[in-house]
């Protein structure tokens, strides 16, 4: 099929590698003329493992494209908008300039019988307003929005395998249409059995922030146990062990440790809470103001702790900070609250010295005044505390006994609760992390 992709973000960007990937004849239509050149070199404008593998494949294909004209667009079928729906500034509501703008710039170039599918996470009813533009401007186009669940870090396996599909679809001969262009664009993934759930428009946008939410809950409800943890002397590790046990609960997404970022779940629940009170349904979801809450006491009790383990004051001090992306396999400092930590670290008269594997390049646009270092070794020489804020796996492995002999001293936070205490504390180390003894 001929498809056009909207946005080449880390969604869009993945979204029509992959669809090239699955032999669909794509177009990705960016504004960022220097990403449109990179992408175009089959290069990957962002961090993203696999990506650069699946780029590369596609661009010699034949079957992938990218332009910076939407003009583009046309004569595509699908036309899959992936355009960022950030937090506007000061306030908790989304900001709908780049899904309205890139709607209003395609729009001109449509036929009649396109299908035009929102894939970026959107207030509840903007689909239902969209399709009115759509239509309105071309008779026979149609719209359907169509959620994207994908993980950074896991985006292409997560966009060619997904673990489920939601269309959002018009009612009537134009909903089965939809429905049937988006099973030709995912037949693949379909035939192995991938459940597919076909509904309205303010359901599948419920859909996403609805997940989003409840996975931000499950990630606050263990940091608001690890709080009471702290004040018992229990370990929130072995607790979430137990709890996860039970099916009903599951252990996934119960890790304690510096809480959520990134670019989706802390702007999404916000942006939730701001639509719910345009609806009247605020109260169905104050609950997500305290999440919001508990995730973001979790970044300051990290600061208050690095005061702690430095008697009391952290002015002056060299601390150094592993990790500065919102999670491992990924360069994003969105929202980051290892970045976060870094910065109020700093702002509190402390010498940050920042090492990731792939966030520096990001971190440091966002946060100039801090310092950063390539390596390990050359962040922990000289420090009064080494924290570990991001859990990249190469942190997890770090020998106690490499580290030795470059601090100052010999103290460790963990922020993930990604290390074993006994191995730190049996090396000489004092260890300390939130949420554990
Ligand atoms: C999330 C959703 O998982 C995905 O379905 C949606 O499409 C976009 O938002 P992503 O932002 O890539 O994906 O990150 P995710 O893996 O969900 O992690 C979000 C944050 O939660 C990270 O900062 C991570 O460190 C934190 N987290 C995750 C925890 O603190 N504890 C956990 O147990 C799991």
């Amino acid at each position: 099929m001929r498809l056009s992709v909207i946005g080449c973000g880390y969604l869009g960007a993945v979204h029509a590698a992959c669809m090239a990937a699955l032999g669909h004849e794509v177009v990705g239509i960016d504004v960022d003329a220097e990403k449109v050149a990179a992408l175009s070199r089959g290069e990957a404008p962002f961090y993203e493992p696999g990506l650069p593998e699946v780029l590369t494949e596609a661009m010699a294909s034949g079957r992938l494209r990218f332009s910076t004209d939407i003009a583009d667009a046309a004569g595509s079928q699908v036309h899959f908008v992936c355009v960022g729906t950030p937090q506007k500034p000061g306030e908790y509501a989304a900001d709908l300039t780049y899904v309205d703008a890139s709607v209003d710039a395609l729009v001109p170039h449509l036929s009649a019988g396109d299908l035009v599918v929102g894939k970026s996470t959107v207030p509840v009813g903007t689909a239902a307003r969209l399709a009115a533009t759509v239509s309105t401007a071309v008779p026979g186009a149609m719209l359907a929005w169509n959620p994207e669940f994908l993980r950074e870090g896991f985006a292409v396996k997560d966009t060619l395998t997904p673990d489920r599909f939601v269309y959002g679809v018009p009612s009537g001969t134009d909903g089965e249409t939809a429905t049937g262009l988006m099973d030709a664009v995912y037949a693949e993934a379909l035939a192995t059995g991938t459940p597919r759930i076909v509904t309205d428009y303010a359901t599948a946008e419920l859909v996403k922030v609805a997940a989003n939410s409840f996975l931000a809950t499950k990630i606050s409800f263990i940091n608001a146990m690890a709080e009471v943890c702290e004040e018992t002397g229990a370990d929130v590790t072995q607790l979430a062990d137990a709890l996860g046990h039970d099916e009903r609960i599951g252990r996934r997404f119960l890790n304690a440790g510096l809480g959520f970022g990134g670019g989706c779940l802390p702007k999404d629940i916000r942006a939730f809470m701001a639509r719910a009170g345009e609806l009247g349904a605020d109260q169905a979801v104050g609950f997500l103001r305290e999440v919001d809450a508990i995730n973001s006491r979790r970044r300051t009790r990290m600061i208050d702790l690095a005061r702690e383990v430095n008697e009391g004051t952290i002015r002056g001090k060299r601390i150094a900070v592993l990790g500065t992306t919102f999670k491992p396999n990924s360069d994003d400092v969105r929202d980051s609250p290892a970045l976060d930590v870094a910065a109020g670290l700093a702002r509190q008269g402390a010498h940050v010295v920042v090492t990731d594997p792939q966030g520096i390049a990001n971190a440091r646009r966002r946060h100039p005044e801090l310092t950063y270092v390539e390596t390990v070794a050359e962040a922990v020489t000289g420090a009064d505390s080494v924290l570990l804020l991001t859990e990249w796996a190469e942190y997890r492995d770090l020998e106690p006994d490499d580290l030795a002999g470059l601090v100052a001293t010999k103290t460790i936070l963990d922020g993930r609760n990604a290390l074993e205490p006994v191995r730190w504390r049996s090396a000489g180390w004092a260890y300390r992390a939130l949420g554990r003894p």
